[in-house]
């Protein structure tokens, strides 16, 4: 299925990956591929079973067996709707940690491979562009300042009626920013021949627009 295109969205915690990869998706009729959440579901598998997260060979058991599954932007585990759940700051801080395990992140290889079908497919993370669609058609590096970052998610966790800090929020990003772009697998850099797109000062749909454009120049 090498020959079905697949656009890459790479990009830092809260960069606006997620939210400009599924109205790219949904221009372009292409499935879509949130990497992020087979890490936060991984990591809900372990809080859940009580594996403790440096428990290497115990989390990659879960994430080989991860019984997950997406549809119409609802995320089960195990028939359970918990894609709310899983947005918890804590679960994406413990997903950040497992991601730096090896085993971890081989286990969840060929499940990502899977998401290649027709007619196409945009998939955000951190890897997309590097590691697991290496051939993509078009690959972009979504960044904003920390600050910019920071205030996105304290809309958003505002908007959900969580309280939030910003202070707290901003020592997070730079700590999640700094595991993720310094661990040894798979960290967080710009793919060869990636878009670089600056979002600090755009809106979602300005960044939107630029992706699609980009695409239909190829
Ligand atoms: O939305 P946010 O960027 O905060 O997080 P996410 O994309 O849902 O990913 C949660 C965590 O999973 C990140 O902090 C990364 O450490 C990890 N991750 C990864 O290592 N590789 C990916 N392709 C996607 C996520
Ligand atoms: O997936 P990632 O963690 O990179 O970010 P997200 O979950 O898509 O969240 C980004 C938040 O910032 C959303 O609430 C967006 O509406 C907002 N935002 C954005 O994504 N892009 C902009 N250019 C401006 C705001």
């Amino acid at each position: 299925n090498s020959h079905i295109p697949v656009i890459t969205i790479d990009g830092p915690t809260a960069s606006g990956k997620g939210t400009v990869a599924a109205r790219v998706a949904d221009r372009l009729g292409y499935h879509l591929l949130d990497s992020g959440a087979l890490y936060r579901l991984t990591a809900l598998s372990a809080m859940r079973a009580g594996v403790a997260l440096d428990d290497e060979q115990g989390v990659a058991a879960l994430a080989q067996e991860l019984p997950a599954s997406f549809s119409n932007g609802d995320i089960f585990l195990a028939g359970e709707e918990v894609g709310a759940l899983i947005r918890a700051e804590e679960v994406g801080n413990n997903a950040s940690k497992i991601a730096a395990i090896p085993s971890v992140r081989q286990a969840l290889y060929a499940l990502q491979l899977g998401f290649r079908k027709a007619p196409g497919l945009v998939a955000d993370g951190r890897d997309m562009g590097t590691v697991i669609f290496p051939n993509a058609r078009l690959k972009v590096f979504l960044t904003a300042s920390v600050e910019a970052r920071a205030e996105r998610r304290y809309k958003q966790l505002i908007g959900k009626g969580i309280s939030a800090n910003m202070e707290g929020l901003l020592a997070d990003l730079q700590a999640r920013d700094e595991r993720d772009t310094h661990r040894t697998v798979a960290p967080l850099v710009p793919a060869e021949g990636a878009y670089i797109l600056d979002t600090s000062d755009m809106t979602v749909d300005e960044a939107v627009e630029q992706v699609l454009h980009w695409h239909t120049l190829l």
